[in-house]
């Protein structure tokens, strides 16, 4: 027996240490009672921080680059508030139209600000790319799509479907550099289509080009007549609870040939993880995949090939994210949340803080993004 398999036999007894899959029912139990405690904490934290609690950035960031390396190489199992994080769900995606209204339904002229929104590049909700020496933001994002262009081998003439489009901006970056490439873009934020729909309506938007079909619709519900050569879906699986039915749908979009490409948060660690901060202000249902989760799921579609990008990527995106949210407040203020400014503020903040720290943890290399490559099994 090698020393490996000793350690993951004893950790099947110890609560709390290492891989929740291995545990034996006692050690499960208490490891998951652990996490609640663990969760409390946190949730007291961040609720004393939007009513008012002052803590300097600075003191936050130290909290998260004290305690996240600990967590994440030792004590992973806390990172899984509730037990939906470690298991598959009914609905291939949970809470969807509360998501909207906490999240992507959220005033448009803020979120446009907090992302950027410039000629090519239209608000992108997932990270750039900065390991090529991307000066700014919007220089991020291209290098970030290019990246995916090249890695889903995208070549002139296909037809593409975006699973969870955004605001048309991987589309719109994509049909400029391919002149026939035709894409279909499934979102279902209401807002994020009506600024679409004005796009398809701008001479100077490639989404006003004829090639550009947008579907609002639930990721949950949509079926499509056509199939595409490729299909990419950038930061949507965050909110995607059940991989094995969503890869049987997607492979039921996908030609006999065709490609999938999936970029999403994952951690380097055993099992998923999410937050109950986020769960209740920010991504209702959210959840990070494991590293291993999606190629551990190659039923209707098999990964071929998969990436890892480095966290640091989505630190520094996050961290620009935060200074055009704290550099808009006189505007921003002024918009309608449904709730106090102040209040909103606070929750965004902590928002942006904590998950841009997390990413800078242990150098980036546990929590980043993951990139998977994926044809027919
Ligand atoms: C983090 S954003 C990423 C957007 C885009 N791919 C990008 O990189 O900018 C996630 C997107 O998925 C969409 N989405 C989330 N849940 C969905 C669902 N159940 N059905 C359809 N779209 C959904 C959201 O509205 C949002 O546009």
């Amino acid at each position: 027996m090698t020393s490996t398999n000793a350690f993951s036999n004893l950790q099947k007894h110890i609560p709390v240490v290492g891989d929740m899959s291995s545990k034996s029912p006692v050690a499960y139990r208490a490891t998951r009672f652990a996490a609640g405690i663990v969760n409390t904490a946190q949730m007291t934290l961040a609720e004393a921080y939007i009513n008012g609690l002052e803590i300097p950035d600075s003191v936050f960031r130290a909290a998260f680059h004290t305690s996240m390396p600990i967590l994440f190489k030792h004590l992973p199992g806390l990172l899984a508030p509730y037990e939906w994080v470690l298991n598959e769900s009914d609905h291939l995606a949970e809470s969807s139209r509360e998501l909207m209204e906490v999240q992507y339904d959220r005033p448009q002229a803020m979120l446009n600000r907090m992302l950027g929104d410039w000629q090519v590049i239209y608000p992108k909700y997932s990270t750039g790319f900065w390991q090529n020496g991307a000066v700014d933001l919007e220089e991020s994002q291209m290098h970030m799509i290019d990246q995916v262009i090249e890695r889903l081998e995208i070549v002139d003439g296909d037809t593409i479907l975006d699973f969870g489009c955004g605001w048309g901006c991987v589309p719109n970056y994509i049909m400029s550099k391919f002149p026939n490439v035709r894409f279909t873009g499934l979102n279902l934020s209401h807002e994020q289509c009506e600024y679409m729909r004005r796009k398809m309506q701008d001479p100077e938007s490639y989404l006003s080009s004829g090639r550009f079909t947008l579907v609002e619709g639930d990721l949950n519900e949509v079926q499509f007549a056509e199939k595409f050569d490729k299909i990419l879906s950038i930061g949507v699986f965050c909110h995607v609870g059940n991989l094995t039915n969503s890869f049987q749908k997607l492979a039921s979009f996908l030609k006999s040939n065709g490609k999938v490409f999936i970029h999403i948060i994952t951690a380097r660690i055993p099992n998923n993880m999410s937050s109950g901060f986020t769960h209740k202000y920010i991504f209702p249902h959210g959840r990070y995949w494991n590293h291993d989760a999606v190629p551990s799921h190659d039923r209707d579609l098999k990964t071929v090939q998969r990436w890892y990008m480095n966290g640091i990527n989505y630190h520094k995106t996050l961290t620009a994210w935060l200074e055009r949210f704290d550099e808009s407040q006189e505007f921003v203020k002024t918009l309608d949340y449904g709730m106090d400014y102040a209040k909103f503020r606070r929750i965004w903040r902590f928002y942006l803080l904590m998950l841009g720290t997390i990413f800078a943890t242990c150098d980036g290399e546990y929590n980043g993004n993951g990139q998977y490559l994926m044809t027919h099994a």
